[in-house]
């Protein structure tokens, strides 16, 4: 059975796509590196310094280490600025529905994402300290598709792997998430990720019923 249930932020709590594009966009401008929608869309899951090794995969020109750590942190800066925009508003179809009701059931919820910015933009969108537990980008070494992060949120709420439920957006988390001994839920861009689970389009489309 399932007694706990271990949330992606980005693009299942959350849309924040089109703050990522935007922040790589500018820095990619500047350096004059083609960037667009396409590339944005191989982003995700990923973490901020394996994104930018996908993006330079365009460029011209070849980088050091000090000079990628400080074209991350431009694209950061950027991010980091594009987030404050974030609001309650922002929280996905059917996710606050599925929440209360987990919450309600006694089932407890988590936070697994790759980002380091998740605590901001959780309290951004007004659900800081509503998780039971949350495993980010600042606690782990390896990302998705390691599935690191989500054993790190099961082992904070204190439970066992296989009675986790994970819901992921990107091919990268649902390999981390069935790597990890994990049944996945795939919405958004993995809803029709053959490998996953369950399936659905977003969270308003599927019951706390059919997920446990
Ligand atoms: C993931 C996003 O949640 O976090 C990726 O899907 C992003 O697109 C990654 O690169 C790392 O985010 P951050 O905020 O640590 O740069
Ligand atoms: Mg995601």
């Amino acid at each position: 059975s399932i007694n706990a249930v271990i949330f992606d932020l980005d693009g299942v709590i959350v849309s924040t796509d089109d703050c990522h594009y935007r922040a790589w966009k500018m820095m990619a401008d500047e350096e004059g590196i083609e960037f667009n929608r396409e590339i944005n869309e191989r982003l995700r899951g990923v973490s901020r310094m394996e994104s930018l090794a996908i993006i330079l995969v365009k460029s011209e020109k070849e980088y050091s280490s000090e000079e990628q750590v400080e074209l991350a942190t431009r694209k950061n800066n950027y991010y980091v600025d594009l987030i404050k925009e974030l609001s309650p508003a922002d929280i996905l179809p059917g996710v606050m529905d599925i929440l209360t009701e987990l919450k309600a059931r006694g089932i407890k919820i988590a936070i697994g994402s790759s980002s380091r910015n998740s605590p901001a933009i959780l309290k951004n969108i007004g659900l800081g300290g509503y998780f039971d537990a949350e495993a980010d980008g600042n606690h782990i070494q390896n990302s998705k598709p390691d599935p690191e992060v989500f054993l790190l949120a099961a082992e904070r709420v204190g439970v066992s792997p296989v009675e986790c439920l994970v819901v992921e957006d990107a091919d990268a988390g649902v390999e981390a998430g069935l790597a990890g001994g994990m049944p996945v839920l795939g919405v958004g861009a993995a809803s029709v990720n053959p490998t996953a689970t369950l399936q659905a389009d977003d969270l308003s489309k599927i019951t706390v019923d059919q997920m446990l």
